[in-house]
């Protein structure tokens, strides 16, 4: 553990009555904070409906992921509605910048780039700008300021010009947008001490060869959390995609075995998702089990929950579970499509197209309810599903006061009554995968 050691100074003598009080009971509670709209849709929903002037902003994601891109985008979306800008760029020259924004078809004269990785001459810079502008500063691991002897990217440098920034940004009344780097372990060299320091902070994240980008915010000092944004990276920048529900579901069968429609959540919106798995043969004493867009151990607890509670055969097979799109699903609302795309893959049972899923499962297999049922079924109404299977609980209204007339319901108490409705809605071809004697499953599914 390094200590860094600081001369302390010698405290000035404050007295109180030079210090301003504010009084709780006076605020104006309906006052809300000072907003600019960049214009792009999707980035102001997640800030929480525009960048609040004087806040400071992380943005960061792993290298080449498109942080730069995007920032010039949503920078030149800002000053087409009149926000002056100054980009900062110490990470790449004023030219490569250039050719990034000809590529995207940028020429915004309210958009001025200083290459530089000097904190005191970006400060100088932003000082010479109007109030209320945006800076962007690409990106944090590059900066330094000559008040610290230690070289950018190190701890103190980052955390000292974060501060630095922060300040500037309240005092002049101006956006500060600060790029920041994760290495590929995930590990942020400089993002993750950060985060306490800035209002909001935004991973950008995303399989560096899928098209599909989300923000998603981390923390919001001015909005909701765990808010996403999806965007869609083509040939001239990121484009957004203002209806996720459409790209993360693939084909149009009317059945897939190993692949369930999961009616997710994230934060202010519900999306439709494709959970998909794949039960394999193993060769190794312990069995393969991943999940790429879910949690290993959530995983790992649902298979153990089907083996001991359905006596599905998978103990000693390969389980693989991939939510399509390169979504990261956190909520445990996704249990239950988990569950049915592994029943369906180890049993070959068809899932109906037109049916949605979502649940969490308890240890005893039994259905738990998850919050937001109401906007899940909304989605599933728009976009023009016919089924939702859900955990048995509270009445869910629509928009009219009705029982969702265009759905059909069907509420289980546990996992075992799911799988009798798979069966009942194709029994002719699931009937066989089950033993009728003891209800246990069939080894010949599975080769
Ligand atoms: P970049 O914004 O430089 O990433 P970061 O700042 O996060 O390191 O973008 C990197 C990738 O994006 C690069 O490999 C090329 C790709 N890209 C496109 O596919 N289309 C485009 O229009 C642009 C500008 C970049
Ligand atoms: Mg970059």
């Amino acid at each position: 553990m390094l200590e860094e050691i600081i001369s302390k100074k010698a405290a000035p003598s404050i007295s109180a009555s030079s210090l301003q009080l504010f009084d709780l009971g006076s605020f104006d509670h309906t006052s809300q904070p000072n907003r600019k709209i960049s214009g792009i849709g999707e980035f102001d929903r997640v800030v929480g409906g525009g960048m609040v002037i004087g806040s400071t902003l992380l943005f960061y994601g792993e290298p080449g992921i498109g942080k730069s891109t995007l920032l010039l985008q949503i920078a030149d979306a800002a000053a087409q509605n009149g926000l002056q800008c100054l980009y900062a760029t110490g990470e790449e020259s004023a030219l490569q910048i250039k050719l990034r924004a000809q590529r995207l078809g940028i020429s915004n004269s309210n958009i001025k780039l200083l290459a530089s990785t000097n904190l005191s001459e970006i400060i100088a810079t932003t000082k010479a700008m109007p109030k209320n502008s945006l800076l962007i500063v690409d990106s944090i691991q590059t900066v330094a300021t000559d008040e610290i002897d230690s070289s950018p990217g190190t701890i103190s440098q980052t955390k000292s010009c974060i501060l630095e920034l922060t300040r500037l940004a309240k005092e002049l009344a101006v956006i500060v947008l600060v790029i920041g780097h994760v290495t590929k372990e995930g590990q942020v060299a400089g993002p993750k001490l950060l985060e306490h320091m800035v209002d909001t902070v935004l991973s950008f994240e995303g399989e560096g060869t899928h098209q599909y980008r989300i923000i998603r915010a981390i923390k919001n000092r001015y909005g909701s959390t765990n808010e996403i944004a999806v965007f869609s990276m083509g040939n001239r920048g990121l484009a957004e995609v203002t209806n996720p529900s459409r790209i993360f579901i693939s084909g149009f069968e009317k059945e897939t075995i190993g692949s369930c429609i999961f009616a997710g959540h994230e934060g202010s919106r519900s999306l439709m998702l494709e959970v998909q798995a794949l039960v394999a043969k193993s060769f190794v004493p312990a069995p393969r089990r991943a999940a790429v867009g879910w949690d290993n151990n959530r995983l790992a607890m649902i298979i153990a929950i089907l083996i001991s509670r359905l006596n599905l055969r998978v103990a000693d097979k390969e389980v693989y579970l991939n939510i399509a799109g390169g979504l990261r699903i956190n909520e445990p609302a996704i249990d239950l499509a988990g569950a049915v795309a592994i029943i369906s893959a180890a049993q070959k049972i068809p899932v109906p197209r037109d049916t949605a899923f979502f649940g969490e499962i308890g240890l005893l297999g039994e259905l738990r309810q998850v919050n937001q049922v109401e906007s899940r079924l909304n989605e599933a109404v728009k976009l023009g599903f016919s089924r939702v299977v859900m955990p048995n609980g509270e009445m869910a209204l629509d928009n009219n006061g009705s029982e969702y007339p265009q759905l059909k319901i069907i509420r289980a108490n546990n996992i075992s009554e799911v799988i009798d409705f798979l069966i009942a809605v194709s029994p002719q071809r699931t009937e066989q995968r089950r033993r009728s004697s003891d209800e246990h499953w069939s080894d010949e599914a599975i080769d």
